[in-house]
């Protein structure tokens, strides 16, 4: 039997390299060895502020793009969290256990209330306990993340091991499975890769557009010139995106070139450009096919709630009949 596998994503509206890299690609190469549960969380996402209007659009489309990733509904289950009650119920649950210290000591906590101080809620408080119920209801005991959510697994396993010590053995301690690639800064080459701050490259851009955005990328600054020489591992196009993208004879041609200022930034930009447009352009169209067909979307949707309101319900059951909800 395979070992189960949990991981959400938020509705950001479109997927950038950045999560792209550093979730749903690892995703993609996890599936095969494990049970995997794949979750577009729009339950966290309505905790900090949000457009209605535009919610539903980038729940579909972020479906629709970890489709075009390459992640197989029939492998794995991927679904969307609101659908699923389940979360809720569990939540709640978990509640009761989750200790009010620990929920204050979360980092993410308080960049989010820092950055969104018109609105701290209760909801982003207990944030972490949705999350662990999202990994508890499957049963999960891998958890991929990056090193921003361990704080959040060891929370989950806190809980978890309160839940077993007091009602009985019911659930499994996750734990994290780190990914290799850590945080992708943005073209700006200061930020990490984001959506809202504009410095980001998205999976579905036009060939064009990403060399338009690679153009202006930032360098290593003791280019000036094209006759100083560089260091690549100084350089966010070479570590955010030449790294992922390119392969060994490139990276080689690229080092030599920067160190010796053999190869200017345009050029080596648009070898990676070449790369970059290689491995995304099969995503691309298949995210354009993807979303020209709206029954099958809605009918992945479907299919992909059923599959997990299975699992769900049936550990919703065994909580209740051990804590004596009847
Ligand atoms: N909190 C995660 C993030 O911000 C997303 C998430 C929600 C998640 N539930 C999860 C990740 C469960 C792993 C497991 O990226
Ligand atoms: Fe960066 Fe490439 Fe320019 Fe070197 S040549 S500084 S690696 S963009």
């Amino acid at each position: 039997m395979k070992e189960r596998l949990f991981s959400g994503i938020r509705p950001t509206g479109s997927l950038h390299i950045g999560n792209y890299l550093g979730a749903v690609k690892n995703w993609v190469d996890l599936q095969d060895k494990y049970e995997s549960f794949f979750s577009v969380v729009d339950l966290h996402a309505i905790t900090t502020p949000f457009n209605p209007k535009e919610l539903p659009s980038k729940i579909k489309d972020m479906f629709c793009e970890i489709l075009a990733s390459g992640v197989d509904p029939e492998k794995s289950t991927l679904f969307v969290q609101s659908h699923v009650k389940e979360h809720l119920e569990l939540t709640w649950i978990l509640s009761t256990l989750t200790n009010f210290n620990w929920l204050t000591g979360m980092i993410q906590f308080k960049e989010k209330s820092e950055q969104h101080a018109e609105n701290v809620n209760l909801a982003l408080f207990s944030y972490p306990t949705l999350q662990t119920a999202d990994i508890a209801l499957y049963k999960a005991k891998v958890v991929p993340i990056g090193e921003d959510q361990v704080q959040h697994i060891e929370l989950a396993r806190d809980i978890l091991r309160k839940f077993n010590y007091t009602y009985g053995d019911v659930f499994i301690e996750p734990k994290e499975l780190i990914t290799e690639s850590k945080r992708i800064m943005g073209l700006d080459a200061t930020n990490k890769m984001s959506k809202s701050l504009n410095n980001y490259i998205a999976i579905t851009d036009t060939s064009e557009d990403i060399f338009k955005k690679l153009r202006p990328a930032v360098t290593d600054p003791a280019r000036i010139r094209k006759t100083d020489a560089g260091t690549p591992e100084k350089c966010n196009v070479y570590t955010s995106f030449h790294k992922y993208f390119s392969d060994e004879e490139t990276l080689k041609t690229v080092q030599e070139g920067c160190t010796k200022a053999t190869i200017g930034c345009i050029d080596c930009k648009k070898l990676l450009h070449k790369n970059m447009d290689q491995h995304l352009s099969p995503i691309r169209e298949r995210y354009l096919e993807i979303k020209s067909k709206v029954s099958y979307v809605d009918e992945m949707i479907d299919f992909g709630r059923e599959k997990a309101q299975k699992v769900a319900s049936e550990t919703i059951k065994s909580v209740k009949e051990v804590i004596g909800l009847w």
